[in-house]
C-alpha cells in the first residue's frame, strides 16, 4: 500500500473546496491533482489553495498514476458517465450526490461496478454527520421506545450553481438537489419504503420564488415503510436566513431533534455583521449562530475518512454509501416526482 492515498478532485467549485478542506485533515489521503473546465474555476482553486496539478478534464486525472480515486465534485448529470468511466479505468470513486439523474445511468453505473469490482462511494455526507451518527445509536438502544415518525429536510434559498436551474443538468428541482440528504439518511436507518407519495411545485411559473427554476422550488414526500413507519421528506429553495438541516424522530417514548445548521454553541450578535455565520445566510447583522466546525458538523470529514478506510484497509463499505443504495436513493426520487405527475401514491 502506498504511504498516502492519491485522490484527484473533478470539480474545483464549492463541492471540489470544502473535498480539499476535509482531505488536508485525513490522514493518509492528498489530493494529487485537481481538473476543472473552467479556468477562472482552476486559477480560483489556486489562489485559495497553493500550487496544484491542474487539468482540464476527467483525461487528465484519469491518466495520472498518481491518482488512486476519483473525487467527483462536478454537476449531477455528470456523475454517472464520469464513474462509469473512472472505474473502467481502474479508478476508484467517490461520487456527491446525486448518484444520476435518470435511472437509466443509474443502472449504467450500477452494472459497471459490478463487472470492474473498483469501489464505488455514494457519499452522503447525513450518514456521517455526527449528530446524526449519535442520534441513531439513541434509536438502536431504544432510547425513544419505537420510532413512528421521522422528519427530515434541508432547505435554503436556492442552489448558486447554473447547473441547478435546469432538469437536464441537475435531474429535478429542490427535492433531488437538497432533500435527497434526508432520503439517503432514512435510507440508511430504515431501508427502502414500500409506497410514496410526493407533493412538488411545477417548476417555472409555478414555482414560489424561483420562476426561473426548470425544477421545483419546494417539494414535500411521505415515505411509507413497512410496519407501519413514516417519514416526511423536504428539500425547499424557499427558505431564508440560512441553510436549515432538520431530522426529527417522534417514538412511543420519546422524541429526537437534530438541529445540523443552527445548533452552534456560538451565538453573536453584531451590528455590522460578521464574516460568515452558515452557509446561505443573505446576511449577518444582529444575532446570527454562526456555524463551528461547519462541514466537519454536516458529516464530510467522516465520511471521507470512512471511505478512504475501506480503500486502504480494505473494511467493510457503510451499506447505504454503496451504488445499489445511491441507485435506490434514486429511485426513491424518481417515485416522489412520478406520484406528483401522477397525483397518486406509488408503490416501489
Ligand atoms: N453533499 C452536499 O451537501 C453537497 C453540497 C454542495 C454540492 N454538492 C454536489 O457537488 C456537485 C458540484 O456542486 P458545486 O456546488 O460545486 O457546483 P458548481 O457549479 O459550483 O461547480 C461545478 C464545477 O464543475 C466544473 N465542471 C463542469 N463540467 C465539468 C467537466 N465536464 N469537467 C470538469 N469540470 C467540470 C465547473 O466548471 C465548475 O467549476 C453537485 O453534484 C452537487 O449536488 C453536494
Amino acid at each position: 500500500m502506498s504511504k498516502t492515498t492519491g485522490i484527484g478532485i473533478l470539480g474545483a467549485q464549492f463541492a471540489g473546496k470544502f473535498h480539499t478542506e476535509m482531505w488536508r485533515v485525513i490522514p493518509n489521503a492528498e489530493v494529487v491533482a485537481v481538473a476543472d473546465l473552467s479556468e477562472k474555476a482552476r486559477e480560483g482553486y489556486l489562489k485559495e489553495y497553493g500550487p496544484m496539478k491542474m487539468y482540464e478534464d476527467i483525461d487528465g486525472l484519469l491518466g495520472d498514476p498518481n491518482v488512486e480515486v476519483i473525487d467527483i465534485c462536478v454537476p449531477n448529470f455528470l456523475h454517472a458517465p464520469i464513474a462509469i468511466k473512472a472505474m473502467e479505468a481502474g479508478k476508484h470513486v467517490i461520487c456527491e450526490k446525486p448518484f444520476a439523474t435518470t435511472l437509466e445511468d443509474g443502472q449504467k453505473v450500477v452494472d459497471v461496478q459490478k463487472k470492474t469490482g473498483q469501489k464505488y462511494f455514494y457519499a452522503e455526507d447525513w450518514i456521517f454527520a455526527p449528530a446524526l451518527v449519535k442520534a441513531e445509536k439513541l434509536l438502536n438502544e431504544g432510547g425513544i421506545g419505537k420510532p413512528l415518525f421521522f422528519k427530515g429536510k434541508e432547505c435554503h434559498n436556492g442552489s448558486h450553481s447554473p447547473f441547478a436551474k435546469t432538469i437536464k443538468y441537475c435531474g429535478g428541482g429542490s427535492m433531488i438537489h437538497v432533500g435527497i440528504h434526508a432520503i439517503g439518511y432514512f435510507l440508511h436507518l430504515l431501508g427502502m419504503p414500500e409506497k410514496v407519495t410526493g407533493c412538488c411545485n411545477g417548476g417555472y411559473e409555478d414555482n414560489f420564488v424561483h420562476k426561473d427554476f426548470e425544477g421545483e422550488d419546494w417539494a414535500l414526500a411521505v415515505l411509507h415503510y413497512p410496519g407501519g413507519q413514516k417519514a416526511l421528506v423536504e428539500g425547499n429553495y424557499i427558505t431564508t436566513g440560512g441553510m436549515n438541516d432538520i431530522m426529527e424522530v417522534y417514538g412511543t417514548d420519546g422524541l429526537i431533534r437534530v438541529d445540523l445548521t443552527f445548533g452552534s454553541p456560538l451565538s453573536v450578535f453584531s451590528k455590522q455583521g460578521i464574516s460568515y455565520a452558515v452557509e446561505k445566510a443573505e446576511f449577518t447583522q444582529g444575532w446570527t449562530k454562526p456555524a463551528v466546525n461547519e462541514f466537519e458538523s454536516l458529516g464530510y470529514k467522516d465520511e471521507l475518512s470512512h471511505f478512504l478506510q475501506c480503500i486502504r484497509e480494505d473494511v467493510p463499505q457503510v451499506k447505504s454509501t454503496t451504488a445499489e443504495a445511491g441507485f435506490n436513493v434514486l429511485k426513491i426520487i424518481d417515485a416522489i416526482y412520478r406520484s406528483h405527475r401522477e397525483q397518486r401514491t406509488v408503490v416501489l
